[in-house]
């Protein structure tokens, strides 16, 4: 049983890589050989955005040129994560945003993460500053197909508190542990705070233009609002719970008859389109930094 640790913050040595430290130790003690990783070590290269990766399917044009490919074929090693990530204005590091675009990839290499169990880690300062703390680090875990067990917004006032905050150490340790029993059991049942959305346990609700019917944003899935007894509950039909977007038959589906057959459209669209930006073209040339990649250029 092996356990990867994902630190995606700069600090060295901060909360973040001291909790994920921890959580491993945790995960150690029930019997997994553990590693660490520091994505803020690499580099990540931005998604361009041509979308080659799926249409050509040959990989992404710039495989070789960062260290992506390394970091996705490195998890790939192993049973479960630790993902750890600093809140950065209301939500993670930009770096997790960084690595989540490049995952388009995926569409046509698809991911050795599937059904594999996952612990978040989020060390923040503010409390009410973290609403999308969880947002990122569930999309990225569950783009690969991971199972979310448990995830833990940890206070921390200052630098590196971590280690002087047993109640934070309690709480990455537990995340280390059930991530290492759920590799053993196979057993991946979610166990950290309910949230509203049961399949993300997100609390963010997406309210529609019928003011009838919500959404959870980052699954997709449909349900009905109501207030009883001056609660908000969210009702999700059973069968909504199916076709939640980071399910492997939806996301295959998505890429199948959703993004794919733009290729066909584009193809045929292409000479019309070529001709009616040229307009945009000779209109206002775009200064480029002299810091940009001569590949770029
Ligand atoms: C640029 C920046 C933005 C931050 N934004 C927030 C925030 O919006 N909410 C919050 O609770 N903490 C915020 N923090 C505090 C960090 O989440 C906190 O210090 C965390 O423990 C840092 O982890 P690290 O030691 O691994 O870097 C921010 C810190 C920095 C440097």
């Amino acid at each position: 049983m092996k356990i990867l640790g994902i630190v995606a913050s700069y600090r060295r040595l901060g909360n973040t890589e001291i909790l994920v430290k921890e959580a491993l130790m945790g995960a150690q003690e029930q019997g997994a050989e553990v590693d660490i990783i520091r994505w803020t070590d690499y580099k990540i290269l931005p998604c361009e955005g041509d979308a080659t990766c799926m249409f050509m399917g040959r990989g992404c044009k710039n495989e070789g040129k960062d260290d992506f490919d390394y970091l996705l074929k490195k998890m790939y090693q192993f049973d479960g994560v630790i993902f750890g990530a600093p809140c950065y204005i209301l939500e993670v590091a930009a770096i997790v945003k960084q690595f989540i675009d490049r995952c388009f990839v995926l569409s046509s290499q698809p991911s050795q993460m599937w059904g594999k169990p996952a612990g978040i880690i989020i060390p923040y300062a503010t409390r009410g500053w973290t609403p999308y703390a969880f947002l990122q680090p569930t999309i990225v875990l569950k783009f690969l197909g991971m199972q979310v067990v448990d995830q833990a917004l940890i206070h921390m006032q200052a630098m590196a508190e971590a280690s002087n905050d047993q109640r934070a150490l309690d709480k990455a340790r537990k995340i280390g542990v059930e991530v290492a029993t759920a590799v053993k059991t196979g057993n991946n049942k979610y166990l950290g705070e309910p949230g509203i959305c049961p399949v993300c346990h997100e609390r963010i609700i997406r309210i529609f233009k019928d003011n009838e019917s919500v959404e959870c944003p980052t699954c997709g899935i449909r349900g009905q609002l109501s207030v009883e007894n001056g609660k908000i509950k969210v009702h999700f039909p059973e069968e909504e719970l199916k076709w939640g977007r980071f399910d492997k038959e939806t996301a295959y589906r998505h890429v199948t008859y959703e993004i794919k057959p733009s290729k066909d459209y584009f193809v045929r669209t292409w000479p019309v389109i070529k001709e009616k930006r040229r307009k945009y073209k000779d209109y206002l040339k775009i200064e480029r930094a002299q810091s940009m990649p001569d590949e770029r250029r």
